[in-house]
């Protein structure tokens, strides 16, 4: 008996999911179907691929090798298609993207004109914080990333494509809503609410009080941005956040940006790949039209526009 390419795509979805309700419902298969064929790839194998402790499945080392090459295999027979397809002058597949939480506020803007422009291509989107879109990068578990930041050392490239300007956030009542070129040692006297660890925005807003040497006062941690934003509104404390997730509260004048010295920080949103990657088509497209018309898709965020905010644009 051998392995066939069906039953790699079975163990491929069992192992992502770790659950087998799961891969059946993503593969349209029947639960016992699944398991037939992990049973026969196990007798193949002529050892556990998968064990249960308790009610959850776990990948044994040599379910670990299985997987690595089912998905190198998977991926390659999809570029195969992708690659065909462009032989006969389409553009069709799979658009795997993950995006930094802050970039969900853009990227359904960015993937939905490219989906109109290129129909036969499939998205599929993940949104995580930066940690967790640098590990599924690591895995090579997408064709592309969109981040903050290009990480260094990690054998990946990057194309800036839009500016995302980080700004303070504090309740439109706060002393210092109104100020003009606040220092950053005042404003360094705040409570700060911080985003979790890994987060991109975290990281920027750690490096700006180190590069100053000054302290951060941090206050609560919360796991969003958006419970950020309520947080800040209920007086817990102050934030940096991107400009692209406060188009609502700042239209609104549910928070104020602050006029900080040093503020803006003046970041970029860029699109990361692995160096080694061989990008398919569809990526190689997606990235050239992020390069000529991605900033112009999004609603430019700018700096010193809303009631509250200082006027002058920097
Ligand atoms: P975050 O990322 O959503 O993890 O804060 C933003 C970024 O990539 O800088």
């Amino acid at each position: 008996m051998h392995l066939t390419f069906r039953q790699l795509q079975v163990f491929e979805a069992v192992a992502r999911h770790l659950n087998y309700t799961r891969a059946a419902e993503e593969l349209f298969m029947t639960q016992p179907a699944v398991s037939g064929h992990m049973r026969q790839m196990e007798e193949i194998a002529g050892l556990p691929l998968i064990e249960q402790v308790g009610k959850r499945l776990f990948l044994t080392e040599a379910g670990e090798e299985v997987q690595k090459a089912a998905l190198e295999m998977i991926n390659r027979a999809e570029d195969l298609e992708m690659r065909l397809a462009d032989l006969v002058g389409m553009v069709r597949g799979r658009l795997g993207l993950a995006v930094t939480t802050t970039a969900k506020y853009f990227a359904p803007h960015l993937l939905g004109a490219f989906s109109r422009r290129y129909p036969e291509v499939d998205v599929r989107l993940e949104v995580s914080n930066r940690e967790t879109v640098l590990e599924r990068l690591a895995a090579n578990r997408d064709e592309l990333a969109i981040m903050g930041r290009v990480p260094q050392g990690m054998g990946v490239t990057g194309t800036a494509f839009m500016p995302n300007p980080l700004v303070v956030v504090a309740p439109p009542d706060h002393p210092l809503a109104g100020a003009s070129r606040i220092a950053p040692e005042r404003f360094a006297e705040e409570t700060f609410l911080l985003r979790e660890p890994g987060s991109g925005t975290r990281l920027a807003m750690e490096q700006f009080f180190a590069d100053r040497g000054l302290s951060l006062k941090g206050g609560m941690e919360l796991g969003s941005n958006e419970t950020i934003k309520q947080g800040v509104m209920a007086g817990l404390g102050l934030s940096v956040l991107s400009l692209h997730t406060l188009r609502l509260e700042r239209a609104t004048g549910k928070v104020a940006v602050l006029d900080v010295n040093g503020f803006p920080l003046q970041r970029h949103w860029y699109a990361v790949h692995l160096k080694e990657k061989r990008l398919s088509v569809v990526a190689d497209n997606f990235l050239a039209f992020l390069a000529e018309e991605g900033a112009g898709l999004i609603e430019p965020v700018v700096f010193g526009e809303a009631g509250s905010e200082p006027k002058e644009q920097r």
